[in-house]
């Protein structure tokens, strides 16, 4: 059976900075709170009319320019978001018009901040059974019009950022080399700790003025609960993948925590015992970018010559659902 090898990585993010600076004229917040409780200095937000499927058309052009092949050997497209350009159809298929890949499954997933690692485990499962050779996963999110920018959604709107991720996942027969497994896993009793009420198919109309008026249409969160599952599902994750393959947390040459918040990155390095240089961490320069910040972050460290072939590779993320799940990749 073929492993599933990531054979390039791309990512793109708006040129607008916003600050946290920025962020205190616009509601009763401050640079200190944001820094201290998060780690975010600054994130980017898309300019109006930019589309998720073109931020991702961008990322997926450099991460194929990095594996070296042309669009037409993609045989299928795995995208995570939260926040689609459209209801429906969704994002896939947007960015597949935009490669010019008429044709081939685009499978659009939720799993919000665990769609990356949901959408490996899919992807990696269809590339070992042979079905698709060379796949496409994508994590795109445009958070940045969907938050409260009043003092009311200070809470959330300080968190997120706009972007994506893409990798190149490619069958491979090289010994020893690609996704060793993945774990993925939900607990719907935490549903609405951190979710949007509205629009929901549940209401009709889909979203009403009264909806609008009392805020519904922002991301809600209960914070401290969020955190709490965070750390504590996140490491567990991590030593569920390192249990199936009998290796241990000092095997991992490079963990990329999903970008929720620096604090929670740190509790879970230090779960793990690693030292700093085996942990990426950019939440600091682009906020939380929810399906995208994986894929950001491994293309950045990939760019910066972070990860060897032969490097054990560890991603784990914890989201709205709740979901999580992690996953092991010899580069
Ligand atoms: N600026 C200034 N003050 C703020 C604020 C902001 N942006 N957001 C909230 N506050 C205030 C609160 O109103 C509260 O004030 P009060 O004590 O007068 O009521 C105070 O700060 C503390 O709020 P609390 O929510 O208890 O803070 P916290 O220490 O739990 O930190 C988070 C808040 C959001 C940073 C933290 O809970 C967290 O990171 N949770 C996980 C978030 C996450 O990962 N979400 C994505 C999931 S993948």
């Amino acid at each position: 059976m073929p492993r599933t090898a990531i054979i390039g990585t791309g990512f793109h993010v708006p040129e607008r900075v916003v600050t946290n600076h920025d962020l205190a004229q616009w509601m009763d917040t401050s640079d200190e709170w944001i820094r201290e409780r998060t780690g975010i200095e600054e994130r980017r937000w898309v300019e109006d009319g930019t589309t998720g499927a073109e931020m991702a058309r961008r990322a997926c052009e450099s991460a194929l320019a990095q594996a070296g092949i042309d669009a037409d050997e993609v045989d299928a497209i795995v995208l995570g978001t939260l926040s689609p350009d459209h209801f429906f159809p969704g994002t896939g298929v947007f960015l597949q018009r935009e490669l010019g890949l008429d044709g081939i499954p685009c499978l659009d997933l939720r799993a919000q901040c665990t769609g990356f690692v949901y959408g490996l485990s899919v992807a990696d499962a269809w590339i070992r059974v042979g079905q698709y050779r060379t796949i496409l996963l994508v994590g795109v999110e445009i958070q940045s019009t969907g938050l409260d920018l009043s003092t009311r959604g200070r809470d959330m709107a300080v968190l997120f950022g706009d972007g994506c991720g893409a990798v190149v996942l490619q069958a491979t027969d090289e010994a020893g080399r690609g996704v060793l497994s993945t774990h993925i896993h939900a607990d719907g009793r935490h549903a609405e700790v951190l979710w949007a009420d509205a629009p929901s198919s549940v209401g009709h109309p889909l979203i009403s003025v009264d909806d609008l008026e009392a805020g519904r249409q922002y991301p809600r969160m209960e914070g401290r609960e969020v955190f709490k599952h965070a750390v504590t599902r996140m490491p567990e994750a991590v030593h569920e993948a390192l249990d199936a393959q009998g290796l241990t947390a000092d095997d991992i040459d490079l963990l990329i925590p999903h970008q929720a918040n620096l604090r929670i990155s740190q509790m879970v390095q230090k779960r793990l015992g690693l030292a700093d240089d085996r942990v990426y961490n950019n939440i600091q320069r682009y906020g939380n970018t929810t399906a995208a910040t994986i894929p950001i972050a491994l293309a950045e460290a990939v760019e910066q010559g972070r990860l060897r072939r032969g490097d054990l590779l560890c991603v784990v993320a914890f989201g709205s659902g709740f979901t999580w799940g992690s996953a092991l990749i010899r580069w």
